[in-house]
């Protein structure tokens, strides 16, 4: 948080599009923004439906555009039909692309592999074919627990082209997190891995999930398909799995897709709130199939020469929008990555840049900031040591990128000549929402600049009221758009209320971020404003990780919060009481490895703790309330001035004030 407020009072700097980018982008200069932004602002659904038609193959034309009468649960081309899968893959066929590369994977040990739209398109027809012979049908849930892969892809667009909707679970996820998805979604189908390959070691995947299903409960689920990526060897069960090699033996490679509504739930991706249990966000499929082409469009201004490459996992929703569709539905050559930024050396990005050629590159603030140390302390793997000459735009997700991050990708990744989109969005938005369009915004360092055309974005106080530029507000976005959430998944009182308060008035879409614009009606995000953190982009509940803690034999309270970390923007560190009196220092390293290892098998490593500290209470106010601000304070070795005359206890800020 403290890094939006800082750079928007002092970042002074602007970078202008280079302007022979400029001259040829999608989007050429602010006048062709500005009149997109009107377009849509004078007649907001033909904007849209104009888009959704150019843009879609539709297999059966829709006429209404939005439909607000039950609203906030807002639909789009409601009456309309088509198929996700065929406008990703069979459109390319038709259009020319049929020998293009869609796909370049590199494995983790730098064994390439590349597929051809046509190739890609057959893939998908013959696994899509297999689940149809097994009697899957359109409507049903299946979860997906893949490595980095071009399965990964095949199997998501199999399951859109049959209507199935799948759940994917990003491969670091526990045994618990995916029982909970399977309970939650109940699955008929799982489909997995052996294990996958991250660094040069084999983690094992099939295990969590065999674990997960025998938590029980998932009855629902009728097989498990098993791809088999490492060669390790795997326990079985008969009857219920199968390697996905022999489950789409003689499968033809052609398959006719059929067209479902527009509407249909196309994927459920669970994201962590500011309460105990993640949210199932429900997408849709046209709108969100054309907010994910458009945006590849405009914000990365994609040509049909272009080399994409997005190092997001499959697991989250960048991975979703920017993999596994948006590029595809494009018609774009991108790249897939298994492995780990640093491994076999930290320059194993600059180094795919420059051997593949990639001309848009897409990755966090996170990876950026580790790369920048690592390079600090090794010249080998310093950008500078590799030929970028062939990026032309470089991007960046998933958290705040402070001025110094930015200013060094820009210097040493982008050369000086690349415009760096930072692209403000969330799992709910299911593509960009605010964000620098390449040939067209001057970039500041640490401002994701301006909503995209049909974006009506905001900044507005509790009542809803906007604040005056330079104010600090809620970030909202006023009016529905195509690529929005839908429903929590089986919750639709939780939808409402997470994103639509009342005190809003029941329409207005609530980000959860704090943002201000400048006086050049630049938008600057401040951070979460509920108890949600932001551990190397990746979105984590306080409570989440709380209700963990407690759950361990040792601990009678526990309370999660946020520390500044220079290369994981938060750091998660964790105030435990525990049944028994409060530990030496001895045994408090002990306990303390116990509770960490406890959180990353119940959650999974990213929700580790990277600090806990024990006392024998928590400063609480006279009411019983956790003063989680004075944690902050303490966590950052910093002394408390705030007012503590409400805290019940405050000689306890003393005892937790030791770092272990
Ligand atoms: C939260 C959404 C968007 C896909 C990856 C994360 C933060 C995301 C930015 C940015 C400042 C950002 C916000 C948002 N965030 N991008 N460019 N600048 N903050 O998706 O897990 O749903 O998290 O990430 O706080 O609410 P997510």
């Amino acid at each position: 948080m403290a890094n939006g407020i800082e750079s928007v009072l002092v970042e002074t700097r602007v970078f202008p599009p280079p302007a022979a980018l400029a001259a040829k982008a999608n989007i050429a200069g602010m006048d062709a923004y500005r009149a997109l932004c009107t377009e849509a602002e004078r007649d907001f659904t033909g904007f849209w439906a104009r888009l959704a038609r150019e843009q879609l193959q539709w297999t059966r034309p829709f006429e209404q555009v939005l439909d607000e009468s039950q609203a906030p649960f807002y639909k789009w081309f409601a009456d309309g039909e088509l198929n996700v899968s065929a406008n990703c893959l069979d459109a390319n066929l038709q259009n020319g692309r049929a020998d293009k590369t869609a796909i370049i994977f590199e494995a983790d040990d730098g064994t390439v592999s590349r597929v051809t739209y046509r190739e890609l398109h057959a893939r998908v027809c013959r696994f899509a074919n297999a689940l149809a012979a097994a009697g899957y049908q359109a409507g049903e849930r299946v979860i997906i627990y893949l490595p980095m892969s071009i399965e990964a892809v095949v199997a998501m667009q199999a399951c859109a082209r049959l209507g199935l909707t799948h759940s994917v679970v990003f491969g670091g996820f526990s045994a618990k997190s995916l029982h909970e998805r399977l309970l939650d979604t109940q699955a008929v189908l799982a489909i997995t891995a052996d294990a996958q390959m991250r660094g040069g070691r084999r983690i094992p995947l099939k295990p969590a999930l065999d674990d997960a299903l025998a938590m029980g409960g998932c009855e629902a689920v009728r097989q498990v398909v098993v791809y088999r990526r490492a060669g390790e060897d795997v326990a079985w069960t008969e009857g219920r799995d199968t390697w996905w090699s022999e489950f789409e033996q003689g499968q033809p490679e052609t398959h006719q897709a059929q067209g479902f509504n527009a509407e249909h739930p196309l994927f459920i991706l669970y994201t962590s709130g500011s309460t105990g249990k993640p949210k199932g966000v429900q997408h849709g499929s046209g709108g969100y199939l054309l907010w994910a082409k458009l945006t590849m469009q405009w914000t990365f201004d994609l040509k049909d020469e272009d080399i994409f490459w997005c190092t997001a996992d499959v697991g989250w929703i960048t991975g979703h929008t920017y993999i596994a569709y948006g590029p595809l539905a494009a018609g774009a050559t991108q790249i897939i990555f298994e492995g780990v930024p640093t491994y076999p050396d930290a320059g194993r990005f600059w180094r795919m840049i420059q051997s593949h050629k990639a001309t848009v590159f897409y990755t966090a603030p996170t990876a950026i900031r580790s790369l920048i140390k690592s390079s600090e302390a090794d010249a080998k793997v310093h950008p500078a040591s590799f030929d970028l000459s062939s990026l032309r735009i470089i991007g960046s997700v998933g958290e705040p990128i402070n001025p110094e991050a930015w200013m060094w990708y820009h210097k040493n990744v982008g050369g000086e000549r690349c415009p760096v989109v930072d692209t403000w969005w969330q799992t709910e938005t299911g593509g960009h929402m605010l964000t620098p369009l390449p040939g067209a915004t001057a970039t500041k360092p640490g401002s994701c600049a301006f909503p995209l055309p049909g974006i009506m974005a905001a900044v507005v106080d509790e009542t809803g009221n906007e604040v005056e530029r330079g104010q600090g507000g809620l970030l909202v976005i006023k009016r529905p758009w195509p690529a929005m959430i839908r429903n929590v998944w089986g919750d639709p009182e939780r939808f409402k209320k997470s994103y639509f308060p009342p005190e809003l008035g029941g329409t207005i879409y609530l980000a959860g971020d704090g943002a201000q614009r400048d006086a050049d009606d630049y938008f600057w995000i401040m951070g979460r404003i509920d108890d949600v953190l932001n551990v190397s982009g990746h979105r984590l509940g306080t409570m989440e990780v709380e209700s963990v803690l407690v759950a361990h034999e040792l601990v009678a309270e526990a309370a999660v919060i946020g520390r500044p970390d220079d290369v994981t923007g938060e750091a998660v560190v964790a105030f435990v009481v525990l049944k028994q009196s409060v530990p030496g220092d001895e045994e408090a390293a002990q306990v303390a490895k116990t509770l960490r290892d406890w959180v990353s098998k119940e959650i999974g490593p990213i929700a580790k703790p990277k600090e806990i500290r024990f006392g024998e209470n928590l400063p609480k106010t006279r009411s019983g309330k956790i003063m989680r601000r004075l944690l902050r304070t303490v966590a950052q070795g910093q002394e408390v001035t705030q007012d503590t005359s409400t805290l019940e206890n405050p000689a306890i800020l003393q005892q937790l004030g030791k770092a272990l």
